[in-house]
């Protein structure tokens, strides 16, 4: 597939897997995975698992990533994790705003945008999730809802750190439902996204910019949604439980 950005195909294992659960998965995918340089992978185990993870993958192709951090950088944070011990494990990239954690931990776009911005300056790069809820798709208020959580979450980055952060659109009521947003619709929701880093940026920021789609992706879908032209990864829940499943959206999206 021939595209200027390079996909970038994250998988986000949420609070699933023990650490021996996840050093089976870890080992799988760097065997089945090892010959892959077309994409950027990236796996986000839980917390607890980062440190025995990093080991496996850390002279591979695969990249480590966490699924949330801390906007502070040390300190009276009770329960909290900061960029910094992340980087202690060589993860390079952080999931920052994931749906789950703006509806149940009541994440707001500035709490996103200050740890974007602190992730970038402890040089994690973030993984910035937006998408709207079904209520809001039928009442035809996607852009205005997806638009606004876009600028809220970046706000006070610079284009630099822009590009360097991944957008991942993910339409709630497409997470872990079996119900994906067909690929045309992705189009639209990504290709409105990147308009709008242009205006916030500039062009030049906007065409860079790696927008991941994210909402029950699996092997039979993967390669006509990444085949679009403003789709430039997955962001992946359940089906990057298994090796077998991961792997192969990787492998169909190439
Ligand atoms: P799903 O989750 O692939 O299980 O729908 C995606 C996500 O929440 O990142």
């Amino acid at each position: 597939m021939d595209k200027e950005r390079k996909l970038i195909i994250a998988g986000n294992w949420k609070m699933n897997k023990t650490v021996a659960e996840s050093l089976d998965l870890a080992n799988g995918l760097v065997r089945e995975l090892k010959d892959v340089t077309e994409v950027d992978i990236a796996i986000c185990p839980p917390f607890t698992a980062l440190s025995e993870v990093s080991k496996v993958v850390i002279d591979s192709n695969i990249r480590l990533g966490a699924q949330n951090m801390s906007e502070n950088d040390y300190g009276a944070h009770t329960g909290e994790i900061a960029a910094g011990m992340l980087k202690e494990f060589s993860a390079k990239y952080v999931i920052l705003g994931h749906s789950e954690r703006r509806q149940y931990q009541r994440e707001s776009d500035e709490l996103v945008a200050a740890k974007a911005k602190a992730a970038h300056e402890t040089g994690l790069k973030p993984i910035v999730c937006v998408g709207e809820q079904l209520e809001d798709r039928e009442s035809g208020r996607t852009e205005e809802i997806v638009g606004s959580q876009v600028r809220g979450s970046v706000a006070g980055l610079t284009a630099d750190q822009m590009e360097g952060t991944v957008v991942a659109y993910e339409p709630v009521w497409a997470i872990g439902t079996g119900k994906t947003a067909t690929s045309a619709q992705a189009q639209e929701v990504h290709a409105f996204i990147r308009n709008l880093l242009g205006d916030i940026f500039d062009e030049d920021t906007a065409v860079r910019v790696r927008i991941q789609y994210g909402g029950s992706v699996k092997p039979d879908n993967a390669r006509e949604l990444m085949g679009q032209a403003d789709v430039d990864g997955a962001l992946v829940g359940g089906a990057s439980l298994e090796v077998r499943k991961f792997s192969e959206i990787i492998l169909n999206s190439i």
